[in-house]
Formats: C-alpha cells, sequence, structure tokens
C-alpha cells in the first residue's frame, strides 16, 4: 500500500476540500496524448443546445478544454426549467419524481463518468465528471449516485416544476396503453397495446461533443430520459459506447432519442470506429440507423412495411473538426432533423439526414 508523506496528504486533503464540482482541471495530459495545437474548434449538439455551443465555444475560444467546455454548455439546459427533456424541469417517471441520468468523455486522458437513475440534482453531468475524477469507477446509479452527489456538497432539490407536474398528470390521468408495462406476447405480436409514443411521452435529452483548441475531442450527454418511464430505467445516454464515445485519435459521438434502440446497438461507439475506417461523420451517423432499423426484430416497434418506427439520432465530430447528424425518421411527426452547430464563426441551427421520410 502507498503511504502518503505529510506534505502530500496536506496537498490531496487541500484538493479535496476545494469542494463540490471543482475541477482540477487537465494540465497534465501525457504527451502521447496530446492532439493537435491550433486546431480548428467545432462544437455539435442537439438541436436543443444553440445555445450550450455557443457557451462552450466561448470557452473553448479562451482556452478551456473540450470537456470544461461541452459540460458548462449543458448546464444551461439542465438549469432550465423551460427544457423539459434534462435536469431541472425535466418531466418525471410514472410516479412523478423525476431521475436523471448522464455521461461524460475525456478524449485525451481515455477516462469517463456516468450517472444513473438520480434523483434531486439538477446538474447530473457534472456528478457525472465526479465520478471520472473522483472514484475508481465509471458509472454510479440511483441512491448511491445520490449519496456520492452530497458528498461532493451537492444540494438536493425538488426538480420538478408545474409545468412538468401538470405535463405528468395528464399522462396520468389517460394511462391505459400508454405505460411500459407488456403483455406476455411474442416477437410477432402487432396488437399488444402498442406504445404510443404522442406528444404526453418522448425521449428528450442533450447531447453535445466538441474539438478545443489542442485538437482534444470530449463529449457530454445528459436527460431526463424517457417520460413516465418506469422508475428506475436507464436509457442509453449514461452508458458509455451507447449515449456518447469519444476516442480522441478519431472523433465523437452522441445519441438523442429512443434509447431502448440505441442500447441494443451501442451505436456512439460504432459511429467513432465506422470513422476511423473512413467514413465521414454524416455517413457513420447514417450507417448507425440503417443497423437500429435492421437489427429490430420486434414488430410491435415496426410500421405497415417493417420499418423501426420510433426515431434515434446520432451527432458526430471528427478529428478535421467535420461534422454530421442523422437520425431514423424525419418528417410528419418527427418533425424537422436538426442539429446545433458552432464552426469557430457563429452558431447555427442546420439540418441533418435521415433514414426515412414520414
Ligand atoms: N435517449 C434518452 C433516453 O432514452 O433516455
Amino acid at each position: 500500500m502507498k503511504h502518503l508523506k505529510r506534505r502530500d496528504f496536506i496537498k490531496a486533503a487541500a484538493l479535496a476540500g476545494a469542494g463540490a464540482v471543482v475541477s482540477k482541471g487537465f494540465a497534465k495530459i501525457p504527451l502521447e496524448n496530446i492532439g493537435s495545437p491550433n486546431s480548428k474548434p467545432v462544437v455539435i449538439a442537439s438541436a436543443n443546445g444553440l445555445k450550450a455551443v455557443e457557451k462552450a465555444m466561448e470557452m473553448i475560444k479562451s482556452g478551456a478544454d473540450a470537456l470544461d467546455a461541452v459540460i458548462a454548455g449543458v448546464n444551461i439546459n439542465e438549469n432550465d426549467p423551460n427544457d423539459n427533456s434534462v435536469g431541472y424541469g425535466g418531466l418525471p417517471n410514472e410516479e412523478g419524481v423525476v431521475e436523471l441520468d448522464a455521461a461524460v468523455m475525456h478524449g485525451p486522458s481515455y477516462r469517463a463518468g456516468a450517472v444513473a437513475a438520480l434523483r434531486n440534482i439538477k446538474n447530473p453531468s457534472k456528478v457525472a465528471r465526479l465520478v471520472m475524477e473522483r472514484t475508481d469507477h465509471v458509472l454510479i446509479v440511483g441512491e448511491g449516485a445520490l449519496k456520492f452527489a452530497k458528498a461532493h456538497g451537492f444540494k438536493e432539490e425538488n426538480l420538478l416544476t408545474d409545468e412538468a407536474r401538470e405535463e405528468w398528470l395528464k399522462w396520468k390521468e389517460n394511462l391505459s396503453k400508454e405505460d411500459d408495462w407488456l403483455p406476455p406476447h411474442n416477437i410477432d405480436d402487432d396488437d399488444i397495446g402498442e406504445i404510443i409514443r404522442n406528444y404526453y411521452r418522448y425521449y428528450g435529452t442533450i447531447h453535445c461533443s466538441a474539438l478545443d483548441l489542442n485538437g482534444n475531442l470530449s463529449a457530454v450527454t445528459t436527460t431526463s430520459g424517457l417520460s413516465y418511464k418506469i422508475p428506475g430505467r436507464v436509457g442509453d445516454s449514461p452508458i458509455i459506447g451507447a449515449g456518447l464515445y469519444v476516442d480522441n485519435e478519431v472523433g465523437a459521438a452522441g445519441s438523442t432519442g429512443r434509447g431502448e434502440a440505441n442500447l441494443l446497438n451501442c451505436s456512439s461507439v460504432m459511429i467513432v470506429e465506422w470513422m476511423r475506417q473512413g467514413k465521414s461523420p454524416e455517413e457513420a451517423c447514417l450507417l448507425a440507423c440503417k443497423r437500429v432499423n435492421e437489427r429490430c426484430r420486434e414488430r410491435r416497434l415496426k410500421d405497415e412495411k417493417g420499418r423501426f418506427k420510433h426515431n434515434v439520432k446520432f451527432y458526430a465530430i471528427n478529428k478535421k473538426g467535420e461534422f454530421g447528424c442523422a437520425s431514423l425518421w424525419s418528417g410528419g411527426r418527427y418533425g424537422k432533423i436538426q442539429f446545433a452547430l458552432h464552426d469557430g464563426n457563429e452558431a447555427k441551427i442546420l439540418d441533418g439526414v435521415s433514414l426515412f421520410k414520414a
């Protein structure tokens, strides 16, 4: 066992006492992991992340590490009571309790941290980062995640806004076939009280990835998950390889949309690997959509033409600063497929591509 000298102990204790969410920063990155200095920075996010990409780019331009920047970016959404897909104001589980999932991945140190089913703490992305920096673990869930956050000084608060509670109540009062409890069924069964994703239920999330001035990549995904989910349900967002993935030599990717489909396909790590093989970010995102569609075997999840009928969106950037976004569906009830981007000059909302058009 390694014993700390008194001098080192005092230094370590001072750092530990620095308190909640104070990062030590990333000053010491092993040389072989350093990116290409003076890279042209880029930040991508889901369409709800216009302010997030602005904030992240502002920080990157003043020299911040990509992870510091993307977390600060998505904190805007986590703190916003009007964004009911993330953090404070997020739509609750079926019992009316908000449960949050988040993950971060830091390219240059090839480390990640995540929390799932975290209650009463509005910035799960900051807790995820502390899991990465201050534990020997990658994912902490539920009660343990809450205790861990409190140990680091996070304060518990009620995350359920009146607006989110009223939305939940509407859903509760119209229950029947809109919950996730399924009767016994075969994968070929079509009519088993189909899960209808209507206006009351959705998989809101924010993903944000960035390439900083040192050519380093990092990413974060944070969400309140599927609205009115079974308590304890965890989606793709906090799962490294599914909700996000970063390889500092290649690129970063992340997702929003139906987490169950992405959990079965680990699409973010696949997207990064396809980029390593030479695919552009957009091509790689589209391949992930194809894979989700082709792998689905459950009749109840397909339309009359056998196409996967829920939506998943993917976002990716590569080491050169190229970017792309693709989803399974666009148009009709799926809406326009868009994403937020800051290319170093301006923050904008751009159109992505889709596999199918409704
Ligand atoms: N993609 C977010 C979720 O399914 O929870």
